[in-house]
């Protein structure tokens, strides 16, 4: 099989482009909505503690751990981690590349939905009047509702149109690889910085946007013996930094020999959650003005919610509604790129197949999968869940995949590289090569301390699934009520399914290691 040399796999142009590309994959809608609604769901200050142990013990350590595979073995994930674990890490990284394929179809659905709201500001949301065909809003609305207009969009055939758009700007960015998403990469990273500027001016100066801030900085550690405060912290740091899904490490076997692994770390992270806690201010800021409480979870507070506070501006509202949805598509785009990136490198280190059929295999499935996440049939006319078929299904998807998959990958990435290959090997072939090199506590790190943790939530989380009876299954469904069982079934199957066939149906020799063949000056480190 043609393996494919790094001149045709690409390089990044500069330090500058791959720092743009990584943290624009990691700055997405993890960071403008989901950080604010779990900040908010986990008791606004409570969230801090497990927020920072999450950020220091597993986030940085893992995201060294992504770049350093990436940027050694110059492999995407199941390559990289058979480098160093044969074939169980191959099936391990095709696992997590799955379950990345499942995640990016409904991560552009909700980009769909996006695209369709940011027409709509222009159109009807911002204006009084709107009904959709659900039983709770079947009297047009006295004033203006973003509910209301969301649940009218997405019981049309619209957000289809919308996710096919999407899909599209994907390729275009994808097509030449590097050169491609550098220079996409140059244009929308800056600009996703310059709107969440605006829209932090805009709510800390109205009445009351401060007291939004206080809440959200004021440090309460009330909650912090609730191991669902930290489960929620680690599944929204990991989904924030762009790990457990291959990215990071397909992101970083484009970088160059010699590049500095834990400085691009450090950078790509307190990037990441600078912006985080950027958007987090303007949100809170825009709940607390406007008094806007945002129950009901992620989705409706990008949604509905922080419409809702855009509506009060009056005059100024179309144009600011536009600019909310335009910087969550945009800093949705820059973050599926990567997730498509993924699986279309390993795809291409596997089977040795251009650049354009890789893209095919994972467009054609992963598009497919959008459309039917944006499916409009009305399965719950009464809104008890979630209204319709796309909606449902998506929601299901989330819980199982999102829980799941990221920190089990996480789990197995450290016992991987902490055991099977030995932290101090990776330690020392990173350091060979950063202006601040790791200390043997990266050895503690990543054998104990990061398997410690992530081993507990992951128990902590099955104890309570199974305590809890199967997701979803009182939820209204019209006569789909066999999904809740289907949706895990399919996720289960797919990705096993998928990993096995690709390890074991198509066996390749793993790469030779990177890490066997340092020179002993280099263990002196
Ligand atoms: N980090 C992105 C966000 O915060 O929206 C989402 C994401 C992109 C997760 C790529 C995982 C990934 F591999």
């Amino acid at each position: 099989m043609a393996t494919i040399s790094q001149e045709e796999r690409g390089t990044w142009n500069s330090k500058l482009g791959f720092v743009l590309a990584a943290s624009g994959s990691a700055i997405g809608l993890g960071n403008i909505v989901f950080f604010a609604s779990n900040a908010y769901q986990y008791g606004g200050g409570a969230f801090y503690l497990p927020y920072f142990v999450a950020l220091f013990a597993l986030g940085i350590p893992v995201m060294i751990v992504e770049f350093g595979l990436g940027a050694s073995t110059r492999r995407a994930l199941p390559q990289a981690l058979s480098a160093v674990a044969g074939k169980r890490g191959e099936f391990v990284g095709w696992w997590s590349l799955s379950c990345a394929l499942l995640i990016t179809m409904y991560y552009i659905a909700i980009l769909g939905w996006a695209l369709g709201m940011m027409v709509g500001a222009l159109g009807g949301l911002f204006e009084p009047g709107a009904t959709a065909p659900f039983a709770p809003f079947l009297e047009p609305s006295a004033g203006v509702s973003s509910t209301v207009y969301f649940f009218d969009l997405i019981a049309t055939y619209w957000p289809m149109l919308a996710v096919l758009v999407i899909w599209a700007l994907n390729g275009m960015i994808l097509i030449k690889g590097t050169a491609t998403i550098e220079k996409a990469v140059r244009i929308f990273v800056p600009l996703m910085w310059l709107f969440m500027i605006g829209l932090i001016v805009l709510a800390l100066t109205r009445d009351g946007g401060l007291d939004g801030v206080l809440y959200l900085f004021t440090p309460d550690f009330a909650g912090v013996s609730d191991p669902a405060v930290w489960k929620g912290a680690f599944a929204q740091m990991f989904f924030s930094l762009s790990l457990g899904l291959g990215t990071m490490t397909a992101y970083a076997s484009y970088l160059p020999k010699r590049s500095d692994v834990v400085n691009n770390s450090l950078l790509v992270s307190f990037m990441n959650c600078g912006f985080e806690f950027l958007a987090g201010v303007a949100i809170f800021g825009l709940l607390f003005a406007f008094a806007l409480n945002p129950v009901g979870g992620t989705l409706s507070l990008s949604f509905f919610v922080i419409p809702q506070g855009i509506a009060e501006f009056g005059a100024l509202a179309k144009v600011l509604g536009f600019a909310f949805f335009f910087l969550m598509v945009v800093a949705g785009l820059t973050s599926s790129i990567s997730l498509i990136e993924g699986p279309a490198a390993a795809l291409r280190d596997k089977l040795g197949i251009s650049r354009a059929a890789a893209l095919a295999i994972v467009f054609v499935p992963g598009a497919l999968g959008s459309l039917a996440y944006t499916l409009p049939t009305i399965v719950d006319p009464g809104l008890a869940a979630n209204g319709t078929l796309g909606l449902s299904l998506l929601d299901m998807m989330d819980h199982w995949v999102f829980n799941y998959s990221l920190l089990t990958v996480g789990f197995l990435e450290v016992i991987f590289v902490g055991w099977v290959l030995g932290a101090s090997k990776l330690r020392r072939a990173v350091n060979l090569h950063t202006r601040i090199p790791l200390g043997p506590w990266f050895d503690v790190v990543l054998k104990y301390v990061a398997p410690g943790l992530l081993g507990f939530v992951l128990i902590w989380s099955l104890i309570q699934e199974f305590g809890g009876g199967l997701y979803a299954a009182g939820n209204p469904l019209g006569g789909f009520d066999w999904l809740p069982v289907a949706v895990p079934l399919f996720w289960l199957i797919f990705t096993l399914g998928g990993a096995a066939y690709l390890t074991y149906g198509r066996p390749t020799p793993p790469p030779p290691s990177p890490f066997d063949t340092m020179s002993d000056d280099v263990s002196a480190l």
